[in-house]
């Protein structure tokens, strides 16, 4: 079993790089970041009042323990058809929304609210271990902020993905490096919250950094797959 972990800022372009390196192992893929997407997408849906400087911590945490417990969230880990559902809906799209970009880090910045999915997190990467023993060769490649340090400090791989703030803000727009932006979402400024809570900006001890901001997506992933064909 190979765990891959990969952490990073916005932007950066893990989503694409990790869910390809899993394809190209027929390895799972954990998104981990549209589980906080789906929990700020569930409690907006709920009428928690998120458009506040600090929202109500208690009122938040038990809207998310609800949304997992009572069974309202589903996620794939196909890295073909990853997808996010809430009571049967596939909220895939949904969750990219500028609403929920823009209030997701109030929910990930609670405490309480990171335990659950921390837990629930390590519950997938756990589910796709056990089933090594049936096939002698799985792996699963999860990508967030808190993978390579909390989630699974302990992977066989655990990668830092980073690139300049101005590649990454045009990666976000699909324009080139200095364009205008209009509208575009300011990925700095999510990060800079995102940071108080996780540590993504610097690797970790034995957490190797990849910065692509010179390199083409082939380069990214040719240089992940040198990586996890070490480890194998
Ligand atoms: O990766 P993505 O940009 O979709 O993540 C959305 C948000 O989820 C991040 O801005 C961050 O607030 C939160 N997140 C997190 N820890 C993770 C993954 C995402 O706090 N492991």
């Amino acid at each position: 079993m190979i765990r891959v972990a990969i952490d990073g800022p916005a932007g950066v372009g893990k989503s694409s790089a990790s869910k390809a390196l899993a394809k190209y192992y027929g390895f799972a893929y954990l998104d981990t970041g549209a589980m906080y997407r789906a929990c700020a997408w569930w409690c907006l849906k709920q009428g928690v009042d998120l458009d506040v400087d600090e929202p109500d911590e208690r009122v938040v945490t038990e809207t998310v323990g609800e949304f997992f417990t009572g069974d309202h969230f589903d996620i794939s880990v196909d890295p073909d058809h990853p997808s996010v559902s809430a009571d049967g809906e596939d909220i895939s799209e949904a969750i990219r929304s500028s609403e929920v970009s823009t209030h997701v880090s109030k929910v990930s910045g609670i405490i309480p609210v990171r335990n659950v999915l921390i837990a629930a997190q390590r519950a997938y990467i756990a589910r796709e271990e056990s089933k090594d023993s049936f096939s002698g060769g799985l792996g699963i490649v999860a990508e967030g902020r808190d993978i390579t340090t909390v989630v699974a400090p302990d992977a066989e791989v655990r990668v830092l993905l980073t690139a300049r703030e101005e590649v990454r803000q045009a990666r976000r727009t699909g324009q080139s490096v200095g364009a205008a932006g209009v509208g575009a979402e300011d990925v700095a400024a999510r990060d800079r919250i995102d940071a108080k809570t996780t540590s993504f900006l610097t690797a970790a001890d034995g957490v190797t950094t990849i910065d692509n901001s010179d390199m083409t997506f082939e380069q990214t992933l040719d240089t992940l797959v040198g990586l996890v064909d070490d480890a194998i």
